[in-house]
């Protein structure tokens, strides 16, 4: 039996990108995905891409039974984690649900990986964990904290894994944290796919260009940043889904190992600059209105990327032009797609 890597959320944004990639690279890929936050076609995009279908169950990660059989049917060599809830604001509203899918979820995947014997994890964390920083750039090294339920839910799986490489040797865990994720696959066949109002700028900009929303709304023009918008690390979605492939071929030449590694770019753009390199990208206006900050957000946030190149050998290679013209080649074939055109 081929070994294969289990991909749990891997018809989400980051995961199906991150499918592409291990496709390319000669994995077979089985993807576990419950379609909450997406949709089935996803499998055909990607099977257009790579030119090879990925098994597909539609499941839950909660679902032990389900798990075992997946374990037991497949020769499962490591596991790419990405299925979980990932919006700030829902998780304030609903933090039971965070709680429940994001770490009970993580601890049924443990469970069964520890039953059949599977010992290699790549696992979604965020920068987020580091909470406001208190330096920049933000090396993996700087305190972690929370400051919504969603954060805590990636602090607390952390721990988890944390404490299972201690309590048990041979475990490969890699632990990303990603920056600020964006852009699509260059094909234009996948991207983000937010429902609803998109929470993250990105999205809420792309939809702005496309005429489907009317201004964007910039939060906060006060921060203490060269234009006074707030500042990210802003990494193409291609760059991450590399960042990942190195991360897994690296535990898999070790016995044992623990990692945590930031994925970001180590550089920081403010909100306008990313408004202007859109706008250059799509060749449209995007009004915007500067209005009060958003509660919770912090000023300024890039990563401090030698660990990652140290460690896992990657490096981000592609900037915000790139970011802004693939998001837009999605964009448009989204609309194509709902006009039937
Ligand atoms: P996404 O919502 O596009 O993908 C997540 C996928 O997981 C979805 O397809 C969803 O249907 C699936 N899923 C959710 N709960 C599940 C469950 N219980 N069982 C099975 N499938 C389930 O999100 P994304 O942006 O691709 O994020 C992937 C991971 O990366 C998440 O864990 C997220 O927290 C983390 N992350 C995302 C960002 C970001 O800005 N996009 C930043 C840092 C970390
Ligand atoms: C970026 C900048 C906003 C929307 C969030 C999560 C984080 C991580 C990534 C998962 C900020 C500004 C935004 C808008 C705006 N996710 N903005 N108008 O807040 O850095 O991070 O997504 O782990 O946990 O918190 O990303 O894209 O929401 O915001 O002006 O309509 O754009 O204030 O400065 P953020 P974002």
């Amino acid at each position: 039996m081929t070994s294969t890597i289990l991909v749990t959320g891997g018809t989400g944004f980051i995961g199906s990108h991150t499918t592409v990639l291990l496709q390319q690279a000669g994995y077979r890929t089985l993807v576990l995905d419950n379609l909450c936050n997406s949709s089935a076609n996803v499998i055909d995009r990607i099977a257009q891409i790579s030119g090879t279908r990925p098994d597909f169950i539609q499941g839950d990660i909660r679902d032990p039974a389900l798990l075992d059989t997946l374990f037991k049917n497949n020769n499962i060599a490591g596991i790419m984690h990405f299925a979980g809830l990932k919006a700030v604001g829902e998780s304030t509203r609903l933090p039971l649900q965070y709680y429940d899918n994001n770490v009970n979820g993580t601890v049924c995947l443990l469970l069964a990986a520890q039953k059949a014997g599977v010992k290699t994890i790549v696992f979604s964390s965020s920068a987020t964990v580091y909470g406001d920083p208190i330096s920049l750039p933000i090396t993996e090294d700087h305190p972690r904290s929370a400051t919504n339920p969603y954060g805590h839910t990636k602090l607390v799986i952390e721990d988890i894994l944390e404490n299972l490489y201690n309590a048990e040797p041979g475990w490969r865990i890699a632990r990303l944290r990603y920056f600020n994720p964006v852009g699509a696959h260059p094909s234009g066949l996948i991207g983000e796919a937010p429902q609803g109002t998109p929470n993250n700028l990105m999205p809420y900009v792309a939809q702005v260009a496309a005429g489907r929303r009317e201004r964007l709304q910039v939060f906060g023009s006060d921060y203490n940043t060269p234009d006074g918008t707030g500042v990210r690390d802003y990494i193409h979605v291609m760059d991450l889904a590399q960042g990942h492939l190195a991360a897994l071929q690296h535990c898999q030449t070790k016995d044992s190992t623990l990692l945590s590694v930031n994925l970001g770019t180590g550089n920081g753009f403010s909100v306008l600059d990313m408004v202007r390199a859109f706008e250059a990208a799509s060749g449209r206006a995007i009004p915007y209105d500067l209005v009060p900050r958003r509660p919770g957000d912090i000023a300024a946030c890039w990563a401090d990327t030698q660990r990652a190149e140290a460690l896992i050998g990657w490096k981000a290679t592609l900037g915000i032009n790139q970011m802004c013209a693939d998001a837009w080649r999605w964009e448009t074939g989204q609309a194509n797609q709902a006009t039937g055109s």
